[in-house]
Formats: C-alpha cells, structure tokens, sequence
C-alpha cells in the first residue's frame, strides 16, 4: 500500500501519527494534544524543515498552543496541528494534498484541518475532495481567508491594551509598530490608520512596506530595528520567538500585542516582559479571531460573518478580564491567560 501511518507514542498528546506516501510525496505528521473540548482543530504548516525532528516538535509545540488558544477563546474545538514536510513553492502537488486529506479523513473528524503558513484557501478545497474534516473553505456559510478575522482581534486586543495602559481606547496619536505586513499586518495597519494611530511599519519586502507605508503615512523601519523602535505599542505580525532573553532589554515600547504564533521564546520570557514593565498581551488569545471564524464553519447554519464579528470583538473584554487577574494576583498576563484556559480545560466545558 503506497499510505503508511504509524501511531508515535508522545507523553501529554492524545494521539500523534506519521504518515508517508512516497509515490505521492506525502510526509506528514499530525498531532492531537487535547479534545476534552471537541475536535483538534488547527492549521496544515507545508514548510521545508531541515529534519523531521524538526518538524515534529513544531507541530507538538503548535497543537499545544491550539489547546490553549481554544480554551481561552471559548471555541468549541480541541488542539491539534499538522505539518507537511515539503517546500510550498516547489513540492505542493494536487496528490500530495489529496494525500493528505486521506489521512486527516482517517482520523474521522478528531481532527479538523485549516490553511496555515505555506497552505491556501485553495489548497483546502483540494484536500476537502478526500476528507470532509477541513474548514477555511471559500462560499456562501464558509470563511475563506480568515485573516481578516484575526486582524481583528488583533486590532480589538490593542484597544483593551490602550485602555488598561491609559485608561482611553482612544488611539489618535499613539505611535505603534507592526513587524511584518502579510495576510494579518496589512490588515491590522488599515484599523489602525482610521483610529488615528501613527504607523511604524517593516516587512523583509521593504518594496511591499514602501507601498503600503505610503497609504497610511507611514514611517519605514528596516527589518533588523523594528522591534527597537520607540512606540507606544509593538505588534508582531511575523514569526515567533521574537521575544527573548536577547530581544527583551532592548525593547523600547510599553506593550506587546500582535498576530504571530508563539511570539515568547521561552516559558520564562513572559517574566522578563513583566520585569522591564512591558504589558504583553498573550499571542494565542490575541490572534484567536481566525480560530474563533472558521468554528462558525461547523455549525449546521455555516459561518456568518455578522455573528463572527461580535465573537471576535469578546476578545477585548477577556483579554480585559486577563489584565485584571494579572494585577490582582500579581503574575504576569500570560499566567492569567493559562490559569483561565486551565480550567475550562479540567472543566472540560464550552464557554
Ligand atoms: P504572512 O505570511 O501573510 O505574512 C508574514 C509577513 O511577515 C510577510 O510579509 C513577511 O515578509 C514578513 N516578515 C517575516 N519575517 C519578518 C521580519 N523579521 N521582519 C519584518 N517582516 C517579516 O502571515 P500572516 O498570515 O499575516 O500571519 C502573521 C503571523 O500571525 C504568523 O506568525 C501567523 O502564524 C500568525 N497568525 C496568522 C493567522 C491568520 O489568520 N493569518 C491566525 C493566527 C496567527
């Protein structure tokens, strides 16, 4: 048989498969962390890791942070993610994703996929010919590209931001940098610029921040100095790991909220942001506005864009509900976050 699949047995995931189709260039690896909740939901990442080790303790760290990211946005889903080990340029073929749709289908619906780095909305319609477990799918009841969603929250988590630090959700004049202007960072610069706010923006494609930089009046920052440039709020819509031990001391904003995934390198970065006075809004409920959209996918009457946005704008008063904890308790927002989380998960309940 061309499918193989093989169960890797991981402490603290429910269940973790290998699957590999050679004829069709398949290398897959998905991983269930928690349905307590519902079903594992989270994106497909197709990127060319270096090693399968490499991508195995991506899609562990992913589907963990899928867990979390669910609780604490009161989805109805689980945590689970799935890489491919492939190039998205070069080695994305129609077989290999129906491929892949064969294994997700083999699952039967623990797993729900979603496009992610390196997958499209068009790359999901091509899995759905092989498993019916896919959201992120374009027509009338479905989402289609959420990023407009998680842009959002995003925008909704600087507001609540803005009112915990000055008391005002009153933007005009605040300065604030959003590193990376992809699906999300695009986005996010246009609500920003009709609240007022004074824009400083990166991309690696300086070309695309020269462009956009234009449209809102921009200031351009290299690459390599964003995260240093003073602000008022930093937003990171990149990659993670961007706060560390390295980067922390030499931040010079008074908060952090923005879009990327696992934006703390560390488990003890979030003290570090707390020491140096920086307010860090944690990622995995500021960028929840995806998740919180293509869930509406799986109710019988589909996603409705209307009922999504109301969803998405809750996340202002959690991540409110998060800053209060945080000060009462005397720990840092991203415990709030994982102690709220925690227990809706030992509740096992939907909110
Ligand atoms: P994207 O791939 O469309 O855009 C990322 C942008 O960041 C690109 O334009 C890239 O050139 C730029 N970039 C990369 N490294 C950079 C650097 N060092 N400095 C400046 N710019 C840099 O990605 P997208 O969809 O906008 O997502 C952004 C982040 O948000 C990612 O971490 C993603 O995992 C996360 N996220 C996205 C969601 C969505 O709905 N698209 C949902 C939840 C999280």
């Amino acid at each position: 048989m061309a499918l193989q699949q093989r169960d890797l047995q991981i402490q603290g995931y429910e269940r973790v498969i290998e699957a590999i189709d050679e004829e069709r260039g398949l290398h897959t690896i998905i991983a269930l962390h928690d349905t307590r909740r519902g079903p594992a939901l989270g994106g497909t990442r197709i990127y060319p890791y270096h090693t399968r080790d490499e991508a195995l303790t991506d899609v562990l760290r992913l589907a963990q942070g899928m867990t979390y990211k669910s609780a604490i946005s009161g989805t109805p889903t689980g945590g689970g993610k799935s890489v491919i080990l492939a190039n998205p340029k070069t080695d994305k073929t129609q077989d290999l994703l129906e491929a892949f749709g064969e294994v997700v289908e083999s699952l039967k619906g623990k797993y729900i996929c979603a496009e992610d780095v390196g997958s499209s909305v068009e790359d999901m319609e091509v899995i759905h010919r092989t498993t019916s477990h896919v959201v992120g799918l374009p027509g009338f009841g479905k989402t289609g590209d959420p990023s407009r969603f998680t842009a959002y929250g995003v925008y909704m988590s600087i507001l609540a931001t803005a009112q915990r630090l000055w008391g005002t959700h009153d933007l005009s004049g605040k300065t604030i940098a959003i590193q990376g202007l992809g699906h999300v960072g695009t986005k996010l610069a246009e609500h920003l610029f009709w609240a007022g706010a004074r824009l400083v923006l990166s991309d690696l494609d300086m070309l695309k921040a020269e462009s956009i930089g234009k449209l809102y009046s921009a200031t351009l920052i290299e690459p390599e100095n964003i995260l240093y440039h003073p602000c008022d709020i930093l937003a990171p819509c990149a990659m993670g790991a961007i706060l560390n031990e390295d980067s922390i001391p030499r931040l010079r904003c008074q908060a952090v909220v923005g879009a990327a995934n696992n934006q703390l390198a560390t488990p003890k970065d979030h003290k570090r942001l707390q020491d140096s006075s920086i307010l860090y809004a944690p990622d995995f409920l500021v960028n929840a506005g995806g998740l919180i959209t293509v869930c509406g996918e799986l109710t019988p009457q589909g996603c409705n864009p209307v009922t999504a946005r109301t969803q998405v704008a809750s996340i202002y008063d959690t991540l409110l509900a998060i800053y209060d904890l945080s000060k009462k308790e005397n720990i840092s927002p991203d415990q709030a976050a994982h102690r709220i989380a925690d227990q809706r998960l030992e509740a096992a309940i939907s909110v």
